[in-house]
């Protein structure tokens, strides 16, 4: 089972900023999972929120703002400064770094609640500039947006996301979109699910397992990768077995 840090190590370190993804790949975890948003400027940005108010110490929307304006705002405000200035990084800035890393990212195209004009497009062409197709999978709640990725580069995995408490039959539904993963909440998830995917040669990764009870269940179950705030202690625990 493999192990992807969400947001980079955000458990720890402040979220999808480039300290807690080199803190992530310290741990030896096997992937990181990333968010990625447009500014005004059309730059790919890695931010989860659409706003800017909760992991910096700016405001407004990331849409509203440009590249320049946007990583002036220190994004360690999530984790109370401690780790003094820690920019919003680009996209690029993150392929630039693991281009030369031993880890899939899973990138999620963040077109849920606002949709970026040609975020896709953006997206996959910085992954084809630094030549990581082998080592990405694009996932997204909305499944317009994976669809999209996979008319334009139907090698790159994708992989449908859903809330809790899923979908039912989420293996035929994947299969029938070219999906090669489903990546269901935690939450409400059960073996007949992970059962139902298997039989459409679907892989399962999970989010967000922060407990260890949670751990426990999603291995027995055969899940194939699960997205923690604490890739460390997943990865230590999943090696032990
Ligand atoms: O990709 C899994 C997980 O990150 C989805 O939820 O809200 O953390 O982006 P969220
Ligand atoms: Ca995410």
């Amino acid at each position: 089972m493999k192990v992807f840090a969400h947001r980079g190590y955000s458990g720890r370190y402040p979220e999808n900023t480039m300290l807690a993804f080199q803190k992530a790949a310290e741990t030896g975890c096997d992937g990181i999972e990333l968010d990625v948003q447009l500014t005004k400027d059309g730059t790919v940005v890695v931010i989860h929120d659409e706003s800017i108010d909760r992991t910096t110490d700016g405001a407004g929307f990331v849409k509203d703002l440009t590249y320049e304006e946007l990583k002036e705002f220190n994004a360690d405000a999530v984790c109370g400064g401690i780790h003094g200035f820690v920019p919003v990084p680009s996209f690029e800035e993150y392929c630039k770094w693991a281009k030369d890393q031993e880890l899939v990212t899973n990138i999620e195209i963040k077109t849920g609640v606002y949709y970026y004009e040609g975020l896709e497009e953006k997206t996959l062409e910085l992954v084809r500039k630094y030549g990581l197709e082998k080592k990405v999978i694009f996932s997204s709640f909305n499944h317009t947006s994976i669809i999209r990725l996979k008319e334009l580069a139907p090698e790159i995995p994708c992989g449908a996301l859903l809330d809790h408490p899923g979908l039912g039959n989420a293996g035929y539904y994947c299969d029938r979109y070219h999906f090669e993963c489903y990546h269901p909440g935690v939450k409400g998830l059960t073996k007949e699910a992970v059962d139902n995917c298997r039989k459409y040669g679907i892989l399962v990764n999970v989010w967000t397992v922060n407990d260890m009870s949670a751990l426990e269940q999603v291995y027995e179950w055969g899940c194939d990768g699960v997205i923690s705030n604490f890739p460390e202690v997943c990865k230590r625990w999943v090696q032990s077995k």
